[in-house]
């Protein structure tokens, strides 16, 4: 393979921390890596209550189960957002003078070609670059865009979000793109952690897009988290089996069930593993073991319902304006652009 030279965006105090992977991908360099998703893991089964943090959910399995729910009849978000995205692409681009788009957990990115396409279109040039932890979707996503946009730079940084939006140079205006709700995923103390982290990386010419699914029927909301199909519940439990691969633990999916409900204080879809029956479960790497009861809840996931106005006003707090706000005819999905405050 060719020696590729990192990508430009990359900013000039972070270059050594990333080497090449594949063609147009760019990975974290270094052994300590490896034992950052184990640890998270631990720590938070051994909470209370048991909770898992979401991106463990896509290894491979995980991430073609969440592009199938994405398909589902019940499942409005992907949809509806695709749908705000393709009428207003046009409009956000003009707002948004940039040279780079970075996409935060962008899967198999098909929503942003709609951005993608009016960048090109209206600038006759431009850089992507993805940052996602499933290295699945990366490859995925370069060789559909190398095919339909032959002239988009094209470069992949397979990474957690906080990694890949740190290593962005300040000096490139760029459209940060966080689509799909994942904002969705963090709870309270994660949510003002990220967005302070985040506006701090952003350069005085930045934006950012932002997709959130509000609050509406509580019947229509359970629903896009308990499907008929029973894809949902798959998706949540492939993250034990995900678990037993990294830290070789017994998880036993024939031992749990899936369980969604909405709790309307704190504004969340939350997903859970039951244990249908009382087993114990081994950590054999770490020598150790607990002991799941019958009907103890793990948290796997859970997905926060925005009130899109008051996520406005919060995020002005961190020094985030407010650009636009658009939203679809039910009002059931905003996709919000703001600017960095300088
Ligand atoms: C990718 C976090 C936006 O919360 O709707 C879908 C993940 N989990 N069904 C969501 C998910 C179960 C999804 N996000």
């Amino acid at each position: 393979m060719r020696k590729e030279s990192l990508p430009s965006i990359i900013a000039p105090q972070q270059r050594a921390r990333w080497k090449n992977d594949r063609d147009g991908i760019w990975t974290l360099d270094g052994a300590f890596l490896d034992a950052i998703p184990t640890r998270s893991i631990l720590t938070t089964l051994w909470d209370q209550p048991r909770w898992l943090e979401a991106y463990h959910l896509y290894d491979q399995r995980g991430s073609e189960l969440f592009e199938q729910i994405c398909e589902l009849p019940e499942y409005y978000l992907t949809r509806t957002e695709n749908s705000i995205l393709e009428a207003e692409a046009a409009t956000i681009i003009a707002a948004a003078p940039v040279e780079c788009i970075v996409e935060l957990g962008a899967g198999y990115s098909k929503k942003t070609i709609h951005l993608l396409t009016e960048q090109l279109r209206q600038r006759h040039k431009g850089i992507f670059a993805p940052i996602d932890v499933s290295r699945s979707g990366l490859l995925a996503s370069r060789d559909a865009l190398k095919r339909d946009f032959p002239r988009l730079e094209f470069h992949g940084l397979h990474a957690r979000y906080e990694e890949g939006f740190t290593s962005i140079d300040q000096a490139v205006p760029t459209l940060f793109v966080f689509l799909g709700s994942t904002i969705g995923n963090f709870n309270h103390s994660e949510l003002p952690r990220f967005f302070k982290n985040f506006s701090q990386a952003m350069g005085p010419d930045d934006y950012l897009l932002l997709g959130a699914d509000r609050l509406k029927d509580v019947a229509v909301l359970e629903k896009a988290y308990d499907d008929s199909q029973g894809l949902t519940a798959q998706f949540i439990l492939n993250v034990f089996i995900h678990i037993n691969r990294l830290l070789d633990s017994n998880f036993n999916t024939e031992k749990m069930r899936y369980h969604a409900q909405f709790n309307s204080e704190w504004q969340q879809i939350e997903m859970y593993a039951v244990a249908a029956e009382t087993h114990e479960v081994h950590f054999p790497n770490v020598e150790t073991s607990f002991n799941w009861k019958r009907d103890e809840r793990i948290l796997v996931e859970i997905s926060r319902k925005f009130d899109s106005l008051r996520l406005q006003e919060q995020l002005r707090f961190f020094d985030l304006t407010p650009v636009d706000h658009f939203t679809d005819p039910d009002e059931w999905f905003s996709v919000l652009l703001f600017k960095k405050q300088c």
